[in-house]
């Protein structure tokens, strides 16, 4: 067995520049988070963007070079690759096809000639490196066509294809112009890989109807290969959050979270900003806590947390300041002398920091309105190590269907938010732990590891199913 070749567009860490100097820093977003914690075993590498345009080769090789010591290759994109591949196609076609929002996509010819090309320019980089024994591991929805360009050259090799964000409809995914060229595409890969049993279900529904595949239940055989559609529910690095909130940096930042929040109940929000992630409904269910329950002024507040994302992008840069104005609009009308209802930051944070908020938050709210899975409920799960606390989780991420114990809410509805946030608010510390100690079994055995684990030996036994097959 040779490598295992991880491709996504992001790589787990972006660089930056500070004072001329190019420095690295840990990529947001689950799929960096999630897989950057275990891919840097035996000689894996991993193919990517490092998140910034360089312009002179001494950069790209200075870069390429830091890169290389931590086992990562980086793919360069241009400002031209960024427009139209990255904020285009990836960001206004796909995202919001897969999370149902067709009327933000925007299907522009130019986007997809540029998906073409840059999913053309990480075929190259991986032809570079790969050797016939190698595992190919792909990733995302801005790689949808690098399984089919690999596999034309290389008949044989073991390719697996992982897709973190839902996958909708047949009736939805059907309205993308160039949607038989993506399923095509992505039928080059042996095992494709989706959060939950419903996004496979449309895969296949979307492929049986829109091109002329053989399938018996989730094996489809398209040009004589098998290819194998499953689930797998991407677990986190459980022992890092259980072990986080030990770490003298950790209990110095909770001391100091403390010293500010100390007798106020803390319900805390982290999300990148997206119009997935169901911020503004979150937002209005909390004026309706203080509208309707007064008694909740000066005692609760909002710690809400989001991360820059894709700021580029129309609908992104309109949200920001919509959530500007709401949060604005509800701190000056229930704000008191000492206290203020919503702390907002716009910023990422650091993992110590991260770790204190999981720590000190008596009420965990993740409400988006459509979510691949959605791991900041699970690291906020595995952080609670003494049992308490109270995860309210929209049914519409991935993880409701493994985390059942939350207190589980349609993102839709305001009114049920608020309730569920009166009802996490005052649930007695013996029903936190009932429900949070099951939630902490299950975030414990699906973790990170088990979940690799278990593609890699599907991906395995596939490839047996074809030699077997031929
Ligand atoms: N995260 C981060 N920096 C922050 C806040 C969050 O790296 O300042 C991480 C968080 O720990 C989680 C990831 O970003 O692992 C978000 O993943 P999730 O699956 O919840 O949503 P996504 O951003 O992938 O849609
Ligand atoms: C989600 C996607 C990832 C993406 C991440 C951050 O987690 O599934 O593919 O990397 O968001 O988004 P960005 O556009 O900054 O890479």
């Amino acid at each position: 067995m040779g490598k295992t070749i991880i491709i996504s567009n992001r790589l787990p860490v972006k660089i930056y520049k500070n004072n001329g100097e190019f420095e690295l820093k840990q990529s947001e977003g689950g799929l960096a988070t999630g897989l950057g914690a275990i891919y840097r075993q035996a000689d894996n590498i991993w193919i990517g963007w490092p998140g910034m345009e360089v312009h002179t080769n001494e950069s790209k090789e200075e870069i390429a070079k830091r890169l290389a010591e931590i086992n990562l290759r980086p793919v360069f994109l241009t400002q031209e690759d960024i427009n139209c591949y990255y904020e285009g196609f990836s960001n206004e076609v796909m995202w919001p096809i897969c999370h149902y929002h067709p009327t933000y996509a925007k299907f522009d010819p130019a986007y997809w000639q540029s998906y073409q090309e840059v999913n053309a320019k990480f075929r190259d980089a991986v032809l570079q490196i790969v050797e016939p024994d190698d595992i190919i591991w792909i990733h995302d929805y801005q790689l949808l066509l690098l399984p089919g360009l690999i596999r034309a050259v290389h008949p044989d090799i073991t390719i697996g294809f992982f897709q973190h964000i839902p996958f909708p409809s047949s009736e939805i995914f059907r309205l993308i112009p160039w949607r038989i060229e993506i399923l095509e595409n992505m039928l080059g890969a042996d095992l494709i890989g989706f959060h939950t049993f419903d996004d496979a279900r449309h895969f296949i529904s979307s492929i049986t109807r829109l091109l002329p595949v053989h399938s018996v239940s989730n094996v489809i055989t398209y040009n004589d290969r098998p290819v194998v559609v499953e689930s797998f529910p991407m677990g986190i690095d459980d022992k890092k959050f259980e072990s986080m909130p030990g770490e003298q940096s950790v209990v110095d930042q909770i001391n100091e979270l403390k010293q500010s929040f100390d007798g106020f109940k803390m319900v805390l929000s982290i999300d990148r900003l997206d119009y997935s992630k169901g911020i503004l409904q979150r937002l209005e269910a909390f004026d309706l806590l203080f509208q309707q329950h007064p008694e909740y002024i000066g005692e609760t507040i909002l710690y809400m947390i989001v991360v820059p994302s894709r700021d580029t992008v129309p609908r992104y840069k309109e949200l920001r300041d919509e959530i500007d104005k709401v949060v604005g609009n509800i701190n000056s009308r229930y704000r008191t002398l000492n206290w203020s209802p919503v702390h907002y930051y716009y910023r990422s944070v650091t993992p110590d920091l991260l770790s204190a908020l999981y720590s000190m938050a008596e009420v965990c709210l993740v409400t988006p309105m459509r979510d691949g899975m959605n791991l900041v409920s699970k690291e906020y799960v595995a952080s609670r190590t003494n049992n308490t606390g109270v995860l309210i989780l929209s049914e519409m991420a991935g993880a409701a269907k493994e985390l059942i114990d939350a207190i589980i809410v349609n993102p839709n509805n305001t009114h049920e938010i608020c309730q569920a946030i009166i009802q996490a608010l005052n649930m007695s510390r013996e029903e936190q732990q009932q429900r949070m100690k099951k939630l902490r079994s299950v975030v414990s055995k699906f973790n990170i590891r088990h979940w690799v684990k278990i593609y890699m030996d599907r991906l395995n036994e596939v490839k047996h199913l074809q030699e077997s097959m031929k």
